[in-house]
């Protein structure tokens, strides 16, 4: 479990709205290359696909890839869910599709936050309708206290506390994806 401790900002980029960083860049990457260890064992001999949903787990997916020291695939979906600003409203669509088939594969979702779990479950449920050898999703955070549904991945890498976050690919309002730590945006 991540803490709300407070930590100095090193570099804001000049965003001006960054209150405290949560995950430091250094955390990050330790976290990421034990996670592409276990993966790397796991799928041994297997004929492995990494599935990135854009845009948020792009940064997260592309260092994993690089964690992974097996033969392995990436693949790209997109899914937008309806709603104002950092609400979501519960409805999901798929606006870029896989060109993999992915019943040759052992497929790994690699998703940046698994917060109401709406998005997931509607990604996991149309990717088990295609039948992979195997389906296991991979979360960089995971923000339990926020789910609306009851799904829950396999794997995440940080536990969150309730607080809108953002940098290394989390985005507001399509701002601050750059920045190399995790952070708590100040929205006021
Ligand atoms: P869901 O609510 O689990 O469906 O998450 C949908 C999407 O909302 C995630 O993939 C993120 O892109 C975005 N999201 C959820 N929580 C945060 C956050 O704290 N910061 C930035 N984006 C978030
Ligand atoms: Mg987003």
């Amino acid at each position: 479990m991540i803490t709300e401790e407070n930590t100095a900002v090193a570099d804001d980029y000049g965003y001006g709205i960054i209150k405290r960083t949560i995950i430091d860049e250094s955390k990050l990457k330790q976290a990421v290359q034990k996670a592409g260890r276990l993966i790397s064992e796991k799928y041994y001999g297997k004929p492995l696909l990494l599935v990135s949903i854009l845009k948020g787990s792009f940064i997260f997916a592309s260092d994993l890839f690089r964690e992974i020291k097996i033969p392995c695939e990436i693949g790209f979906m997109a899914a937008e869910s309806y709603g104002e600003g950092t609400v979501s409203s519960g409805e999901v669509n798929i606006t870029l599709d896989l060109k993999h088939d992915i019943s040759k594969y052992h497929v790994i979702i690699a998703e940046d936050i698994c917060d109401t779990g709406i998005t997931l479950s509607k990604i996991y449920a149309e990717l088990m309708k295609r039948k992979p050898l195997s389906l296991r999703v991979v979360c960089l955070l995971d923000k339990p206290s926020r789910r609306k549904t009851d799904f829950k991945p396999d794997h995440a890498l940080f536990e969150v506390p309730d607080l809108f976050l953002v940098g290394y690919g989390l985005d507001f309002s399509e701002k601050m994806r750059n920045l190399p730590y995790i952070a708590e945006a100040d929205l006021h």
